[in-house]
């Protein structure tokens, strides 16, 4: 498996804020901690760590990240606005997702609030992280773990199982080229949202279940209805079976189908 080199991701990679500055290490505990560090030393937005493997990578709702060598792991920099920390994740889900489709020829679909899937299989997490200070954002950390080489063989305990995007595409997609594809949509989308363009209709496009039943557990508490929206900023909006409308603003969905 060759190594992905800040040098060789580097060349041919045109783009005004992400990857700016492009770090990358063989194994570090995980980038969400590496790339927040700098962001505590005044590092500039764009900055983009990316790790072969982690020791300690990290999931949504406390629960680990398990990759091999051969995916893709990375967290990038941001220094939003509050108005546009919602999106934060959104972006990288849509990122994530155009790259798959653009590189790989494959057509990923997400679940809410943001797992990648290709074939009801996850293919990619996505994990927002942010600091504020007062009424402004300090700093967020948008980390992105895609499953290139391997996925579900190599992580069977998954929920929703896990897939690579080579084993969904039936051949080798070139890392580098999925890293620089992904890189981009993420500098285009970050500079649309800063000059006041949501990337939300798109995303909600791409969004499995809507209209559907859903299981959804937030807080410890389990839920089940009607996935009716989401909100202007992604939340999930699901219409009990009592009739009131919920809203969810972080959680698991399972689909029922
Ligand atoms: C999820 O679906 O639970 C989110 C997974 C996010 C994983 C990525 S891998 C790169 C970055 N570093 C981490 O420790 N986590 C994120």
């Amino acid at each position: 498996m060759p190594n992905l080199a800040a040098d060789t991701i580097k060349e041919g990679l045109f783009t005004h804020i992400v990857g700016r500055r492009l770090l990358y290490y063989q194994e570090l505990p995980s980038t969400m901690d590496e790339a927040a560090r700098l962001a505590r030393q005044d590092a500039e937005e764009g900055t983009v760590v990316i790790a072969e493997t982690q020791s300690a990578g990290r999931g949504r709702q406390g629960r680990s990240w398990v990759s091999q060598p051969g995916n893709l792991l990375l967290s990038a920099l941001f220094r939003p606005t509050l108005a546009q920390l919602p999106f934060i994740s959104i972006i990288g889900g849509l990122a994530a997702a155009r790259a798959i489709r653009k590189t790989a020829a494959l057509e990923p679909r997400l679940k809410w609030p943001n797992d990648v899937l290709l074939h009801q299989r996850k293919a990619a997490g996505i994990l927002a992280e942010s600091a504020i200070a007062g009424a402004a954002v300090w700093y967020a950390v948008l980390g992105i773990g895609i499953n290139v080489a391997s996925g579900g063989a190599a992580l069977p305990d998954m929920q929703p199982p896990a897939v690579g995007v080579n084993e969904a595409a039936g051949r080798e997609i070139a890392r580098e080229l999925l890293l620089r594809q992904l890189l981009v949509e993420l500098d285009t989308l970050y500079r649309q949202l800063q000059h006041g363009v949501t990337p939300l209709p798109e995303w909600r496009g791409l969004l499995q279940g809507l209209g559907q039943r859903m299981a959804v557990t937030s807080g410890g508490q389990s839920f089940e209805g009607v996935a009716e929206d989401v909100d202007e900023t992604g939340n999930l909006l699901l219409r009990l079976d009592n009739g009131e409308l919920q809203t969810f603003t972080s959680g698991d969905a399972t689909l029922h189908r």
